[in-house]
């Protein structure tokens, strides 16, 4: 759908349930990582592309105080509050991520918003469909009200409405993604301190394609396995005398300190999962640089994917099986993508084998009694944007 498109179904449902045009509409993307996992909140490297798809925002300001907001996708869920009432956790649910921001900007939002969102980013299925809805939101707010805001102040204020007010505890990965990436390119992002770089990313010239593969299992790292990730990596960091483990570039300087340490093995896996994760992203992007072909890239994320089930534990039975069959279908490399405990894989396959990576992970899937994935090809697209 062109942008144009896009823009006018989400004005027509924001005058239909609103009675009146919106000042304006914005769009924010989701994400698929190509390489750096679980590396974000340890001061790590991240490598993303935006999605095609959006998360579209249209909104008008109102002058009675009120927050109203109403979703497309979630029918019968509209919320309604006074700005000055927002509180985290209230409201909850899919409102959740768009009033964290307003409650973020709250000083900055004198009369109150009505916002109405549109968007096709597959929920559930680690593709940040909740960071395209606090980006367009964020920058929707920004516009409209003329904040003083640059890109990184509206990444901050998106991941606060997640971490502060949704209480998800993410890293800043998918927000990044969500307003910095650009079409053509994938976004090298240092997360310690912010330094980025766009490498463009043209597989389709080498005759390649990105594939997604959303296996339909659910994810759910608001709480459970991811926090528990984020605490056994503080604890790494905590054990080997570093803030961050993103500070520590030798695998061999893990062992001796956290072989000690309650829990050891546990820690010196995750520690190893962050500082080897790193690593790969470092060689991703040089082979990118350099201009090599990006078949070279495959192993590499497969052995991301290895790392992240064996080291990092945060896989389940179903993403391996996807892996291992777009693997045996000739995927030059495949890889979970998120945070994990299911959601999507992502396949690096020859762009005339695409048709034929599906056709065995459906058959594969269908061996376990598994609905067939929704899969598509993914062309890196632009980040979040005023689209009328
Ligand atoms: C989720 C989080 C991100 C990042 C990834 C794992 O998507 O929201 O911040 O930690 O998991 O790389």
């Amino acid at each position: 759908m062109s942008d144009a498109e896009a823009a006018r179904i989400a004005a027509e449902a924001f005058a239909e349930r609103f009675g009146q045009q919106p000042d304006g509409v914005w769009a924010a993307p989701g994400r698929v990582n190509v390489i750096g996992e679980h590396t974000d909140y340890n001061g790590g490297f991240v490598l993303p592309v935006a999605l095609p798809h959006t998360t579209r925002a249209a909104v008008a300001r109102r002058d009675d105080g009120l927050l109203v907001l109403a979703s497309v996708q979630h029918p019968g869920e509209d919320a309604e509050v006074a700005v000055g009432d927002l509180e985290p956790g209230r409201p909850g649910g899919w409102a959740g991520y768009a009033a964290g921001v307003v409650h973020g900007l709250a000083g900055s939002v004198p009369g109150g918003l009505s916002i109405l969102v549109d968007g096709d980013v597959p929920s559930g299925a680690g593709l940040s469909s909740s960071a395209a809805l606090s980006c367009s939101v964020a920058l929707a707010v920004r516009d409209l009200l003329g904040l003083d805001l640059d890109a990184d102040a509206l990444i901050d204020v998106a991941r606060r409405a997640e971490n502060d007010f949704v209480g998800a505890p993410t890293g800043v990965l998918d927000q990044s993604a969500s307003v910095l990436c650009r079409a053509g390119s994938a976004l090298f992002l240092d997360t310690r301190d912010g330094t980025r770089e766009q490498v463009p990313l043209d597989l389709a010239a080498a005759g390649l394609a990105l594939l997604v593969i959303d296996t339909g299992t659910t994810h759910d790292h608001a709480e459970g396995g991811y926090r528990e990730r984020r605490r056994q990596c503080e604890e790494a960091a905590k054990a080997l005398g570093v803030d961050l483990l993103r500070e520590i570039d030798d695998v061999a300087a893990l062992a001796p300190p956290l072989a000690g340490a309650p829990d050891g093995d546990v820690l010196l896996r995750r520690a190893r999962h962050v500082v080897t994760e790193d690593a790969r992203v470092l060689q991703v992007v040089a082979a990118l640089r350099e201009d090599a072909d990006p078949r070279a890239i495959g192993p590499v994320l497969t052995a991301g994917h290895a790392s992240l089930r064996d080291d990092f534990e945060v896989s389940v039975p179903l993403i391996d099986v996807c892996v291992d069959a777009a693997l045996d279908a000739g995927a030059h490399g495949a890889r979970m993508v998120g945070g994990g405990f299911g959601g999507s894989v992502v396949a690096l396959v020859d762009a005339d084998a695409v048709d034929a990576v599906t056709a065995a992970v459906t058959d594969r899937f269908a061996g376990e009694s598994q609905p067939a994935p929704r899969t598509f090809v993914v062309v890196p697209s632009a980040g979040a944007r005023r689209l009328a």
